[in-house]
């Protein structure tokens, strides 16, 4: 079921020095940051040849994130993103199997225009996993 890894994303205290960090250190090229309300982060996407880099900061007062910036004020690697064919039928496989599906367990528009979902990280290693349908 599980298909392309379609980004890492990495929360950051600091958007704009993060951004030049990746296009200055690392040569990388970075998108114009992003504002995302309805997630509670604005975000700026590296594009690597075979995948992609989010950079995630903080937007509003309870932003999602707020809590994992505390626990690690330097930054640091929030969640991962696996594509997937069928969102539906993903979501269904993850409650079959005994996996939490975080929210309402309804998909929810991503930062890229497609449904997404989020699986709590105790059923992932450790890991918040989220699942974007391609
Ligand atoms: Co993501």
């Amino acid at each position: 079921m599980i298909g392309r890894l379609n980004h890492v994303a990495i929360a950051v205290p600091d958007l704009a020095e993060a951004a030049a960090t990746y296009r200055d250190a690392l040569g990388a090229e970075v998108t114009k940051p992003q504002p995302e309300p309805d997630h509670g982060v604005t975000v700026v996407f590296i594009n690597l040849p075979n995948t992609k880099i989010e950079l995630l900061e903080p937007l509003g007062a309870d932003s999602p994130i707020a809590k994992f910036l505390e626990k690690n004020p330097n930054g640091g690697i929030h969640h991962v993103c696996y594509e997937v064919d069928d969102i539906i039928a993903a979501r269904d496989q993850m409650k079959a199997t005994g996996a939490r599906v975080l929210g309402d367990g309804e998909p929810k528009m991503g930062a890229h225009g497609k449904p997404v979902l989020f699986l709590h990280p105790k059923d992932f290693c450790g890991t918040l996993t989220e699942l974007e349908q391609a």
